[in-house]
């Protein structure tokens, strides 16, 4: 508490207006809290040494590298790489150590680090982002190994060869073809740039010789000039330390930012880099004509009530980007977690005239390419880069490194219903009750930070919640479950047994000096943060979920984790100083935007070893980075109740999804402001589509549980939620895929549709897995809405069945009681229909298979289903099934690995639930006869309203869901 005394009435009244703003007293992002590139010291000196590239017709990367000292050693291809242009080259090492590495799923790596640095660069982050070490491909699959005259090294790689890694010395870059097609490129345009760390008083390494390529050539010697000109100035901006607003980072060591060009060659769309409130296919930000002016930004911030259509940096970071046009998909990963700038241009060439002629046999052809520079605070380059050769392949690819999407409880992907706050206990069963009277699904209530005691997490209010565990097994007992939020800034308070634990045991994030806690203030005041790169730290943080140290915490009790940023509302752009100490010694700046997840995997393990329960944790986090899908979901955060913000949240979502985090949702509703009833309602006929699926609010807004606004907006919305239950095995066998290959769960069209150009850049209509196509309604009085119906097969209504014929964009209905949505021919989709209080009492019962046969007749589709509770699935406990239609027989058989262990008697027993209606939709003709081994079972069919087609309904076939059967009919 001393600290909270000694802070200045500025710092106090600095916190006090922060707070205020987070509380939303001002109506719009106030973006100068935040940089933009040219406040940022090493983004201005990288895109100056872009602009300066570019300016000059004759550039080329001073970056060459040592053709005699390239070595390949056990899949790992290392050398010398120099930059010409530095004027004092080590005389004992090579400056810059180029590696790159031959994985064993085809994927290249390619790192440049600083060989013998005054001290060593940040290369931590693979420790905690990686899954695994991998393997390497081994010396036979790179035999084609092949070097030229001019120090250019080949290397044939991936299945049937169809990849090749060309690595040129003199200028130094590195080129990926499929099939001889360049398609990613390094240091094309030659950015290459590296700030090798020195002392301060050593001069600069580098840009401060720059020579004027032009005036030199023929001179072959690099001028030794000293005076600095203006651009020369610019690239040592801020290389020691920097100023933003009333913040000073001090920079102990200096300038260690790195850049590089990457070009996706032939491919005009860009994906990915997430979080950005911005489009799917993503805009450029250089060139003519470039929509922003910002590059994009990740580095991880409390952006509240976030401006839309903008690169600006939000919560979460993934440096994964994924580039595809009809011929070609290839996707990099910049593994890096320090503060990243990405400018993206587009390109109608490789700017490279002599790039494609050496194909032999090949004409150089002229295609729009999207060039992307990425610009890195500190640590070493590390960039991955997949070529497929499909979308599913990458994917693959990249969670093969990064991790998948873990299996979530099934409670967690139904209904949940949030706001900031429910005030009592009285509040939580009023709610809680207002649901089963309105006949509205749910499955878990969530308190805000005002049920603590004082924004003192794991405690109560307790004379508003005096009997927590009763209150949870008040909603258990319908089969809910209770999320509390958890935030990582830590009340100073040496009566608050967290705040004295995490003091006793030495955890806070240390100030500059290494040694005094850092503090600043957050919704609690004065507070310090618990430094989760500290292994110490996070067991001890795991062990505070145990029930008996989380007193009424009980087994329905899960985790939201925000703020974790962190939020510091008396920071840097309302963040920790970047100057800040981890364990280890690690300066923060390296490891900003893992933060979040550290947190969130601690939580994670806490939840998970909690009494040894064996039951999946389920946290929500704010924050994210590369690998946060294996611990839990996120949210993007504090939106607006605003036509807009629905509009955006697809986009961002399809983003997040196809950058690994498959299992995210936006605040229903809208976190800020009022919306009026028909966005509400709009918003939950689209939220029933995000994997996450979570109305929430904000203090000040008024409540909006779905029947405060009565008909016919309480019928929509609880039609809306309905319509959510009963496709959850649908959902939650999208998200067993998501945890077995990566892929995401929400898709953009671009992914089911590879090859129709008509859809690379659509990011208003997007894919269920590959069976429903969804339009969300996102402005109002709108009862008719153009869908692209892509693919020549038929579409069907989900309710009507009415039939719409791909490929075409047509006008449909959107009226107020549903957005359109069309299950695509060639699918067999699993559904519940009696819909219940919770999925938890749906869980034992009968399902219904929705089968929308393709112009051959022909249909196919899976389901998943396991305990939706405990770790047993991992053990072989689970049932995975495919059905499928081909010659007027429906299959159903077992797609479990033969090698994995039978199910348990209890998956046994969920095995012979049964089917109890099967849906034919697309039926040229009524069906006259419908069998099971012997016998014939009641059909009935009716024309469709519109489209000509029949509607079979087959009722009570008598088969079981996890057996094998086969149904013929005619
Ligand atoms: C900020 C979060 O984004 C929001 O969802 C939450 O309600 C408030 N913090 C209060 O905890």
């Amino acid at each position: 508490m001393a600290h909270a005394k000694s802070r200045s009435k500025k710092t106090i009244l600095r916190s006090v207006l922060a707070l205020g703003l987070v509380l939303g007293c001002v109506n719009a992002v106030k973006r100068e809290d935040f940089k933009t590139c040219s406040q940022s010291g090493f983004c201005t000196r990288n895109r100056a040494y872009a602009d300066m590239a570019k300016e000059d017709p004759k550039w080329a990367s001073p970056f060459q590298l040592n053709p005699s000292s390239l070595r390949l050693k056990e899949g790992i291809l290392t050398g010398d790489l120099f930059n010409t242009q530095e004027s004092q080259q080590p005389a004992s090492s090579a400056g810059l150590g180029f590696e790159l590495h031959l994985l064993d799923n085809d994927v290249v790596r390619v790192r440049v680090n600083e060989r013998d640095p005054i001290h060593p660069r940040y290369d931590g982050v693979q420790d905690t982002v990686l899954i695994k070490p991998y393997g390497f491909a081994t010396e036979a699959n790179i035999e084609r190994l092949q070097k030229d005259d001019n120090g250019i090294l080949t290397i044939q790689y991936g299945p049937n060869n169809r990849n090749t890694v060309r690595i040129s010395s003199a200028p130094f870059k590195v080129e990926f073809l499929v099939n001889g097609v360049p398609t990613v490129l390094l240091n094309n345009d030659g950015l290459l740039r590296f700030e090798r760390l020195r002392n301060k008083d050593d001069g600069v390494l580098g840009e401060n010789k720059l020579v004027d390529q032009a005036s030199e050539e023929g001179e072959g010697e690099i001028e030794t000039q000293v005076e600095k000109s203006p651009l020369e100035l610019k690239l040592e901006e801020n290389s020691w330390e920097e100023r933003f607003k009333e913040f000073t980072d001090s920079k102990p060591r200096g300038p260690e930012s790195f850049g590089m060009d990457i070009t996706f060659s032939g491919i005009n769309h860009v994906y990915g880099i997430p979080e950005h409130a911005t489009s799917l296919s993503l805009k450029a930000t250089r060139g003519t004509g470039a929509p922003y002016s910002e590059p994009y930004r990740l580095y991880n911030l409390d952006v509240f009530e976030y401006e839309i259509d903008n690169p600006m940096a939000l919560y979460g970071s993934i440096p994964f980007m994924l580039g595809h046009s009809k011929n070609n998909t290839a996707a990099v990963f910049w593994m890096n977690a320090a503060e990243t700038w990405i400018d993206v241009e587009k390109s109608a060439t490789d700017n490279n005239s002599g790039l494609l002629s050496w194909i032999k046999g090949k004409k150089p052809v002229q295609a729009a390419s999207t060039k992307t520079h990425w610009i890195s605070e500190s640590g070493v380059l590390d960039v991955f880069v997949f070529l497929g050769p499909t979308q599913r392949d990458i994917f693959r690819q990249y969670s093969s490194l990064v991790g998948t999407t873990v299996m979530p409880q099934a409670f967690s992907i139904a209904y949940h219903q949030c706001r900031w706050n429910y005030n009592t206990q009285q509040d939580v069963a009023e709610v809680d009750a207002g649901f089963d009277e309105h006949d509205i699904p749910y499955d878990v209530l969530w308190l805000d930070i005002e049920h603590t005691n004082g924004k003192r997490y794991f405690t109560w209010d307790e004379a508003k919640f005096p009997n927590p565990a009763d209150m949870q097994q008040g909603l258990a007992n319908k089969g809910r479950k209770m999320v509390t939020i958890i935030d990582p800034h830590i009340k100073m308070d040496s009566g608050y047994h967290v705040s004295q634990q995490g003091a006793d045991l030495d955890v806070y994030i240390k100030n500059k000096d290494g040694t005094s806690n850092f503090d600043g203030w957050c919704w609690p005041g004065s507070s310090q943060w618990i430094d989760f790169y500290n292994p110490k730290a996070r067991d001890w943080w795991a062990s505070l979920f145990k029930y008996e140290t989380y007193v009424g915490s009980t087994k329905s009790l899960f985790t939201w984790n925000d703020m974790n940023e962190p939020s510091v509302f008396t920071g840097p752009e309302i963040t920790i100083p970047k100057d800040v100490i981890h364990y280890g010694n690690v300066e923060h700046r390296n490891v900003h935007n893992l933060y979040g997840t550290m947190f969130h995997s601690a939580t994670a393990q806490g939840l998970t070893e909690r009494n040894e329960t064996n039951q999946r944790p389920f946290v929500l986090s704010r924050a994210f980075f590369a690998g946060t899908q294996r611990y839990g979901a996120i949210w993007t955060g504090d939106n607006v109740a605003s036509w807009e913000h629905l509009e955006i949240a697809s986009p961002m979502l399809l983003t997040i999804g196809l950058s690994g985090v498959a299992f995210s949702g936006a605040d229903v509703g809208g976190f800020f402001g009022n919306p009026e009833p028909e966005l509400l309602t709009r918003w939950y006929q689209a939220g029933i589509y995000y994997p996450f699926f979570r109305a929430h609010a904000h203090l000040d807004s008024k409540r909006r549980e779905p029947w405060l606004f009565g008909e016919p907006y309480t019928s929509q919305i609880r039609e809306a939620i309905r319509t959510r239950y009963a496709y959850l095995p649908l959902w939650y066998t999208l998200f067993h895929e998501a945890s077995i290959d990566g892929m995401p769960i929400i898709r953009p069209m671009f992914t089911v549709f590879p090859e129709d150009e008509a859809v690379f850049g659509m990011d208003d209509q997007y894919m269920v897995g590959d069976a429903l196509l969804v339009k969300p309604v996102v402005k109002p009085g709108v009862t008719q809405s153009t869908v692209y119906f892509a693919g020549t097969e038929k579409w069907f209504d989900i309710k009507s069945f009415s039939v719409q014929q791909g490929p075409g964009a047509k006008e449909v209905d959107s009226p107020a009681d549903r957005i359109p949505v069309y299950q695509r021919a060639g699918t067999i989709v699993p559904k519940r229909e009696r819909i219940r209080r919770s999925s938890k009492a749906m869980e034992n019962d009968p399902f219904t298979l929705v089968i929308a046969l393709d112009s051959k007749g022909e249909a196919s589709g899976k389901l998943y289903l396991d305990d939706g509770e405990t770790f047993n699935y991992q053990h072989g406990d689970y049932i995975l099934r495919e059905f499928k239609v081909s010659t007027g027989t429906l299959s159903s058989r077992s797609l479990k690995p033969t090698t994995e262990p039978e199910a348990s008697d209890f998956m046994q027993h969920k095995a012979g639930l049964r089917i109890e209606r099967i849906v034919v939709l697309g039926l040229a003709a009524p069906l006259k006869q419908v069998r099971v081994a012997d016998r014939e079972i009641e059909v009935g069919c009716a024309q469709a309203a519109q489209g000509g087609h029949y509607v079979c309904t087959v009722k009570e076939p008598r088969v079981n869901i996890g057996k094998d059967f086969d149904l013929s009919f005619v």
